[in-house]
């Protein structure tokens, strides 16, 4: 005799919210998504990274030798500061040939090499591009400087000065100074937005876009998948030169002026070179990135483009001035940029800036701290961008002294500016001699957290920060709504704990971060969004909310998978 019972599926089908259903119409199938918005992208500095040969500096061998520890973290594309050749005054953000490889770094055929293995693995390579300037080294420059009539002398930005010793005007270098150089050769003053030996190219003239142009290409027939385009707000200058308004009194770490720089940065021309960019770009399957550091959203929209052709993903800085672990400040940031034209890009730390271990970091509970910001940022919707040593919990170590200070911002500005050597020091692979990342004196010191926070070390302890990041990274990786998901504020009432949903055609994840050094308890508005109940995915601490009601220790972070209980079925 057939029995038909029927029954309520209590385990979850952990699938279709009811709200969720409806947005399936509205979002994109997965394959519609490009390859740069599902991957999770990595920033290298070659000099820290790896030294295949000794000599203290990493290298493109070095880096190859890593890609199987970057594939099985969850990398999908490494973005490599820049290691063309360079005179280093800027640590290679002086560029003086665009088509080759600083030899401390290696050789092209080390490049093509690298290039080959991370295709074997699905990893993409994206270069730095400096487009504002050049090393004062470059060929371009030399010509430029060698006579008022040369060649490539409007190539960069010439100017009589105002009057005997007097410079056009009054712009300040962001790296201290005056923005303008006199060369008595010819007696005219060049500019630059940084160091002296990073002179601006003029970005008027056509012929400097042809042959940046023609550098992307090159590069893209090498098998590059992308640029980051280094300082991109500073490539266009008022022509007639008028002085910057002072911001405010008092002066900054360098001694100089506080300016409003109304007339050297965010000129609208450049978006007409980002268009430009995108055009090749677009040829390839390219993407490309931005330093983009912006006021606010609406900015931050420009980039994007007005027809969205100009930067798939500028990145959003304003996420890092967040700068305390504040469960509101955050929130208002994410609504922020969720708000954009464009697809979110997200960092927490970079070359340029103290790591997030230090800015949210309490002292005590820093992996913990640690743990929380990596779910934050791998979880949101948007593309991640780690820096090395994230993983592991790297620490910024300034210089103690300022005799040891390689950055030359630090040295100019010391004590007040340090430089940013701490955020540079050597990754930590191992507990050996200088942390396993070189067998010479390394160039910077290796911080002395390397003991306990090391690849070698936290591969082996199931509750490192290292093995929470590949759990959280797998993940997303496989997870469409973390992936491809709308993005929902809930309980945003609560000044402390950090929650939202992900939801992808009808598939959800629930986010929760205590972003405070107390326990908290939080209930889930999990019906009100068509869910019935949350299973645990990944959580430091926090066992599975029990009818909406979640408790997370201090600093606590759960991901849950958003149910809901099947329709009663007929079972025969
Ligand atoms: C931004 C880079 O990130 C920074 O490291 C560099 O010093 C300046 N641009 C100048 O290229």
């Amino acid at each position: 005799m057939k029995r038909t019972v029927l029954t309520m599926l209590s385990i979850c089908a952990c699938s279709m919210g009811f709200n969720a259903v409806a947005q399936t119409s509205t979002q994109l199938a997965a394959e519609d998504h490009p390859w740069w918005q599902r991957a999770v992208f990595y920033e290298i500095y070659p000099r820290s990274f790896a030294d295949s040969n000794g000599d203290g500096v990493g290298d493109l061998k070095g880096i190859a030798s890593k890609l199987d520890y970057l594939k099985n973290l969850g990398v999908d594309a490494i973005w490599i500061t820049p290691c063309f050749p360079s005179p280093q005054v800027d640590f290679g953000y002086d560029v003086s040939d665009y088509e080759n490889i600083d030899p401390m770094y290696g050789t092209l055929a080390d490049f093509d090499e690298l290039a080959r293995e991370a295709e074997k693995r699905s990893i993409r390579i994206i270069l730095d591009l400096v487009v504002n300037h050049t090393s004062d080294q470059h060929k371009w420059f030399l010509d430029s400087k060698s006579s008022r009539t040369s060649e490539h002398r409007d190539w960069y930005i010439w100017r009589d000065g105002r009057g005997p010793g007097q410079p056009p005007n009054n712009w300040v270098s962001t790296f201290g100074g005056s923005a303008w150089k006199l060369d008595p050769a010819t007696g005219q003053y060049y500019y630059h937005y940084f160091y002296p030996e990073q002179p601006d190219l003029n970005w008027r003239n056509p012929a400097v876009r042809g042959a940046m142009f023609d550098v992307t290409r090159w590069w893209y027939k090498r098998g590059v998948s992308g640029f980051r385009l280094d300082a991109v707000d500073t490539l266009f200058e008022d022509p007639e030169l008028h002085d910057n308004p002072i911001a405010h009194p008092g002066t900054n770490a360098f001694g100089d002026p506080f300016e409003e720089n109304k007339y050297n940065t965010k000129l609208p021309e450049v978006h007409d070179v980002l268009q430009g960019l995108r055009k090749i770009a677009d040829e390839y399957g390219a993407v490309l990135i931005g330093e983009t550091w912006t006021a606010d959203v609406h900015e931050l929209n420009h980039y994007y483009g007005a027809d969205h052709n100009e930067l798939q993903l500028p990145m959003d800085f304003l996420f890092t001035t967040v700068n305390k672990l504040s469960a509101a400040d955050f929130r208002k940031q994410i609504a922020e940029v969720n708000t954009a034209s464009g697809w979110p890009t997200f960092v927490i730390s970079n070359h340029d800036i103290v790591r997030s271990y230090d800015r949210y970091g309490d002292g005590e509970h820093n992996d913990q701290i640690a743990k929380l910001m990596a779910v934050l940022y791998l979880t949101l919707r948007g593309t991640p961008i780690l820096y090395y040593g994230e993983e592991i919990g790297m620490k910024t170590t300034p210089p103690a002294r300022v005799e040891d200070v390689k950055d030359p911002i630090g040295r100019k500005g010391w004590p007040k500016e340090k430089g940013r050597d701490g955020e540079r020091t050597p990754m930590q692979w191992d507990r050996s001699k200088n942390a396993g990342f070189t067998t010479g004196t390394p160039w910077l010191p290796v911080s002395p957290t390397y003991k306990t926070h090391n690849v070698a070390a936290e591969s082996k302890d199931p509750n490192s920060v290292l093995q929470f990041y590949k759990q959280v990274l797998k993940l997303r990786h496989t997870n469409q709504a973390l992936l491809y998901g709308t993005y929902t504020a809930i309980n945003e009432d609560d000044p402390n704990v950090l929650s939202y949903l992900r939801v992808y055609n009808g598939q959800g994840v629930v986010v929760v971060l205590n972003m405070s050094n107390v326990p908290r308890n939080v209930t889930l508005p999990l019906k009100a969004n068509g869910f019935s109940s949350a299973r645990n995915l990944i959580s430091t601490g926090v066992a599975a909310p029990r009818a909406g009601k979640l408790s997370l220790p201090a600093f606590g972070a759960f991901i849950g998978e958003l149910c809901v209980k099947s329709a009663p079925t007929a079972r025969q």
